[in-house]
Parts: C-alpha cells; structure tokens; sequence
C-alpha cells in the first residue's frame, strides 16, 4: 500500500467504485453529527459498506451508526455518495485521515461536496437552536493544513457562491456564517467564544474547514452547511454536552434531510 495520500485516494476510489457497482459519482455529502438521520432523504440506497473495506480509512472513534459510506441514486438521476459519519483532527490520527473520503469521493468522479456539521452558534441574538446556517467563509483555528510543501491553494471562495445561491432558492431563509473550525475535542472556553465573536466569527466547531480546503485543492466545488445544535459556550450560560448536540440533529432530521434532497436536485 503507499504512503501517498493522493494515491491512497485513488486506490480507495478504485475500491469503492468496485464494491458499490457504480462506474463515476456525482455528489458527495459529509454527515457531520446531528445530521445522519437526514441521510435518508436523499435518494434510494444502491450498496452502503464500512469505510473500513477500503484503504485509507480509519475506524470511528464517537457517533451512532458512523463510519459507513453509502452509495444513492437520487430523484434526479444523480450518483450520490453520503459519508455516514467522519474522522475528526481531535481524535490524533492527523489530518490524512481526516480529509481522506473527500479525497476519494474526487478521485471517483464527484465535482461537489456537500459538507455538514453540528456547530456552536456565537450568535445567539439572531441564531436559533436547530437553524440551518450556509458556510460563507471559515476561519481555520485547528493549527493543521491538509496541504504539504510550497502548493499555493487560492481560498477566495472556498464555499461557492453559487451552491449558496441554490441553497437559497430552496429555503430563502437560510442565512449564512463564518465557520470557525478548532480542533477539539474540547468545547471553547467562554474566552474563546468572545474572541471568536470579535474575530467575525458565527459559528463554532471541530471539522470541515481541513475538508473544505481539500476539496479546494483537488478542484471540487463546496457547499457547508452547519446546524446550529447549541450557543458556544458562556453566552447563555448552560453547559454544553455531545448528546445535546445528537438530540438537535433527531428533532431536525426530516427538515435537514428535505433540505439537502432539494439542494442535490437542483447541483
Ligand atoms: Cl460550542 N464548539 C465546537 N467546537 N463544536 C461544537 C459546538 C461548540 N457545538 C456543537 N459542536
């Protein structure tokens, strides 16, 4: 096996290809935490399979039934692939792993990547708990890059301006944010959370921006979208808790899930 990251890709897109039975893919959709029982809105299940039947992946390490990839056609003749469940920076295995489905779903022919996450809101005043936030730009906090040597990415627009757009068309109430990305797996401190206020920050968590900058570099186009599960820590003053942020994601699946059925539709 090679110690390329980009090789190691390919062979996984190889893999996958091979085990689901579908020659190129369309889409693919990251499920971040809260938003894995949205998954089942998006199109009929054509094959799903442990990451771990494919090289390069490792084995989750929190969240329910994570750690899956399926494979769906969806309503408008799309192939989709749903990552159930991601690899997080805080869980220490470095930032390959994390960044290694986006890497594979590319190499396997997908030209967007839908990227979900579970987010603290740093905007209580205009946020509400199970709103749905478009990414419009991020603020990488977590210390790591997923690009190596002197490859200069341009970041302008790392979340498209057109996939918000479309985005729109389907809920025009969603807003949009600054996505802070630390890595965890720690919660902010209450002084985190202001410094994040004062830098422009408007939501807060622990994975997609290393992704979204993968994506950048091997040239797919990128929609993030956060549910907003909680307040950051220290602006209203109760504690935070992973189960909290899993419950928002049940109570919100059937909306998400219609959500990301129409934006698929639509790219
Ligand atoms: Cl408050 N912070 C981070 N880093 N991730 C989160 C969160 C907060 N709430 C849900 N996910």
């Amino acid at each position: 096996m090679t110690n390329d990251p980009y090789a190691l890709a390919t062979d996984a897109a190889d893999a996958l290809k091979s085990a689901v039975g579908v020659e190129s893919f369309d889409v693919a959709l990251v499920m971040g935490s809260g938003w894995v029982p949205a998954a089942d809105a998006i199109g009929e299940t054509i094959a799903e399979i442990p990451v771990t039947d494919l090289p390069g992946f490792a084995p989750p390490a929190v969240e329910g039934h994570a750690g899956r990839i399926r494979a769906v056609r969806t309503g408008s003749d799309k192939n989709a692939l749903i990552f159930l469940g991601r690899t997080h920076l805080y869980e220490g295995r470095g930032v390959e792993p994390v960044v290694h489905g986006v890497r594979t779903a590319i190499r396997a022919g997908v030209g967007t990547i839908v990227l979900t996450n579970a987010a603290g809101g740093l905007r209580p005043e205009t946020q509400e708990v199970g709103e749905a936030v478009l990414i419009s730009d991020h603020i990488n906090l977590t210390g790591a890059s997923p690009i190596t040597g002197a490859t200069f990415v341009d970041l302008t627009e790392v979340y498209s301006a057109r996939l918000r757009e479309l985005a729109r068309e389907v809920d025009p109430s969603l807003a949009e944010g600054v996505y802070v990305a630390f890595r965890g797996p720690t919660y902010e401190t209450p002084a985190e959370v202001r410094m994040c206020r004062i830098l422009g920050g408007d939501m807060v968590g622990m994975s997609t921006a290393l992704e979204a900058i993968a994506a950048r570099e091997a040239g797919a186009e990128v929609l993030g979208i956060s549910l907003v599960t909680n307040p950051g820590a220290g602006l209203v003053g109760t504690p935070l808790n992973h189960e909290e942020v899993l419950q928002v994601g049940r109570a919100t699946a059937a909306r998400m899930g219609g959500l990301l059925a129409k934006v698929v539709d639509r790219i």
